[in-house]
């Protein structure tokens, strides 16, 4: 079944889904791409790139043209040619949190019922502590030929914004196995990577990932939470994080207050983690409380420029960046959101500035809003500044072009992009979080 290279399926060209698939083929594997989006595959096949990934890009035209990926819209072409499937489709959060498996589990039906060889089925999608078991009854149940089905988890954990160095030099691979043959061959798809490889069972290797993801989010709200507390008693909350980053069994990472976490995957595996808690009646505090402090966190901004301001009514106030986190154009459950949508119900005039996200957060509020990718632009005569996101564009901008450039010069900078003693000195008010 393995040869030296392999012929691998992936399913779901998204952000994991591509990612994985270039960096396969990059490596020496046939990959094969299928997706449901007609737009999304056509764009692929003109070797353009669908999102804003670094390097991405070019990875995906060197291997288009070497041939080593491929990209359609039939699951079935796919599916014969592959020695194994990887499933990286989207398992977004049902109205009560517990994860949509709905797209899951059509596609792995779609498999039991095309494929005609033996097969390993790979879980990449994030999948509630169990799906790999009900993943194989299900593959058992629609299986229309005589063939050996196996399933496997291996969730991922590249982070946008860095996804391909990310796969490159994972910090590990988890695979979660039943079998020998299962984790033979997961070590050799991966074995060019050269990476350390946990190998567990797969309900372990499924929990691994929402702890992880859970962990992290836990971070950014104790971080929050304590800045805000800094607020009330006069401390700062930076200095306390770099007084805090020195000891090793914490850590330097995630240690940065802000105006919350977003995304598609922090919101959603809390939520997921605490509905899967629940649902065997078991009450998750810690990731409860991670939760309701992140909702709090998202708005904190804008309450506090109520406070300062009173009333948005017809001003005009600079939005610069949309996006989750920079190095990406993903604004899924993004802070900036409920902000915009606050503070237009408010009146206010909107300028957007973010160097990538624009197309999609204008898919979002239309003409609503006005777009710039001119950050000057956005700031051009604004009587307020929200930052919702730290590009690197926006934390070289001084306060003295503010000044120059802004009717009154007030910001409120929800990811503490500069130095609060230098505002003083260009009569700037600004506002941050945590000091
Ligand atoms: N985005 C991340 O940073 C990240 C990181 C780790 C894990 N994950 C997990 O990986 C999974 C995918 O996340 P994503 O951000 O790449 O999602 P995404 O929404 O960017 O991509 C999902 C893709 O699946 C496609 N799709 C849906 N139904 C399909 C079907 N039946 N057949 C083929 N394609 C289909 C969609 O068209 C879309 O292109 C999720 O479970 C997510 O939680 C995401």
């Amino acid at each position: 079944m393995v040869g030296k290279n392999m012929n691998i399926c992936i399913v779901g060209v998204g952000y994991v889904g591509l990612v994985t698939g270039v960096s396969l083929s990059e490596v020496g594997h046939k990959v094969y791409c299928v997706d449901t989006d007609e737009n999304k595959i056509k764009l692929l096949n003109t070797s353009e790139c669908p999102i804003y990934e670094k390097d991405l890009g070019l990875l995906l035209k060197k291997n288009i043209k070497r041939k080593m990926i491929e990209f359609s819209t039939n699951h079935k072409n796919c599916f014969e040619l592959a020695e194994v499937i990887v499933i990286a489709i989207g398992t977004p959060e049902n109205c009560d949190g517990s994860a949509n498996l709905e797209f899951l589990n059509s596609v792995v039906v779609q498999i039991a019922e095309n494929v005609k060889k033996d097969v390993l089925v790979v879980l990449k999608s994030t999948v509630p502590v169990g799906t790999s078991d009900n993943v194989e009854k299900l593959i058992n149940k629609n299986l229309k030929y005589n063939v050996k089905i196996e399933v496997a988890s291996n969730p991922e954990f590249l982070a946008q914004g860095t996804a391909v160095s990310d796969t490159f030099n994972a910090a590990r691979i988890v695979i979660g196995v039943n079998s020998v043959g299962s984790e033979k061959i997961l070590r050799k798809m991966y074995e060019p990577f050269n990476r350390p490889i946990v190998v567990t069972d797969r309900k372990s290797a499924e929990m691994i990932k929402y702890a992880s993801n859970d962990f992290l989010a836990l971070k950014i709200s104790f971080m929050n939470d304590i800045a805000n507390l800094c607020e009330i008693v006069g401390a700062n909350i930076e200095d306390v994080a770099v007084g805090m980053s020195y000891d090793e069994r914490i850590g330097s990472k995630f240690l940065k207050a802000g105006v919350g976490y977003g995304g598609s995957c922090f919101p959603k595996d809390t939520k997921a983690l605490r509905w899967l808690a629940c649902d065997h009646n078991y009450e998750l505090k810690t990731v409860k409380a991670a939760i309701e402090v992140n909702e709090k966190q998202k708005m904190k901004l804008v309450m506090k420029a109520t406070e300062v301001i009173g009333c948005f009514r017809n001003k005009k106030i600079a939005i610069l960046g949309v996006t989750y986190k920079p190095g990406t154009d993903d604004i899924r459950e993004a802070p900036s959101i409920p902000n915009i949508t606050y503070l237009l119900e408010n009146g206010a005039n909107l300028h957007i500035y973010d160097p990538v996200g624009l197309e999609n957060i204008i898919k979002l509020f239309g003409d609503k809003i006005k777009c710039t990718n001119i950050m000057e632009h956005a700031i051009k005569d604004a009587e307020l500044v929200f930052i919702f996101t730290e590009w690197e564009e926006i934390t070289k901008l001084s306060f003295e072009q503010y000044k120059k450039l802004m009717k009154t010069p007030i910001i409120f900078d929800g990811r503490n992009c500069y130095n609060k003693e230098s505002a003083d000195q260009f009569n700037v008010q600004y506002y941050s979080i945590g000091r």
